[in-house]
């Protein structure tokens, strides 16, 4: 798609991960495609395109949303945390992803990044959820390779070690 001139795109600025980041975007473009394409956030995947797969899964405000159903222009001045703000380093794994490590709750990954933005959002909502509400909450998710077993399994980890998906991190 070819850029419209910088006049003709609005500055949207976010608090992404606890840190302010700027861009611009023409009105129709996507948050998911703000962060991948503006920001250079690209932990963020795109998959349908249309609210169905959860690809695109991020926080605004707190709230798990879909990133590819809400304009860039919408989360301006908004707080918006992505799988990038999970961890305190690239080496410093939240207890909900070693959890994914450990439980083979992923394959090629894709869907993996919107999958851990939902359940941290849910987490922090229901920190006792039953494994019928985690399976549930994990029927928003599109994963291609897993058969959701390990996903299930890691988050019922999670929850037995009495530790939540950690919040992201504030400013
Ligand atoms: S890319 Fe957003 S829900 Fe599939
Ligand atoms: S791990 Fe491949 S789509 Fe979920």
């Amino acid at each position: 798609m070819p850029r419209l001139s910088r006049e003709a795109r609005h500055p949207v600025t976010i608090i992404l991960n606890g840190k302010r980041a700027s861009g611009y975007a023409e009105p129709r473009l996507l948050l998911v495609d703000f962060l991948r394409r503006e920001i250079g956030a690209t932990g963020s995947h795109v998959g349908c395109e249309h609210g169905v797969c959860g690809a695109c899964t991020v926080r605004v405000d707190g709230k798990a949303v879909r990133s590819c159903l809400m304009y860039a222009v919408q989360a301006d001045g908004r707080r918006v945390d992505t799988v990038e703000g999970l961890g305190d380093d690239s080496s410093d794994l939240t207890a909900l992803q070693s959890a994914f490590r450990r439980e083979h709750a992923l394959q090629c990954g894709y869907c993996t990044p919107g999958v851990l933005m939902s359940i941290s959002d849910f987490l922090e909502r229901n920190p006792k959820p039953t494994e019928t509400e985690i399976r549930e909450m994990l029927s928003g998710h599109i994963c291609r390779c897993t058969g959701y077993a390990g996903m299930v399994r890691a988050v019922l980890d999670v929850v037995s070690n009495g530790g939540a998906a950690e919040s992201p991190k504030s400013e």
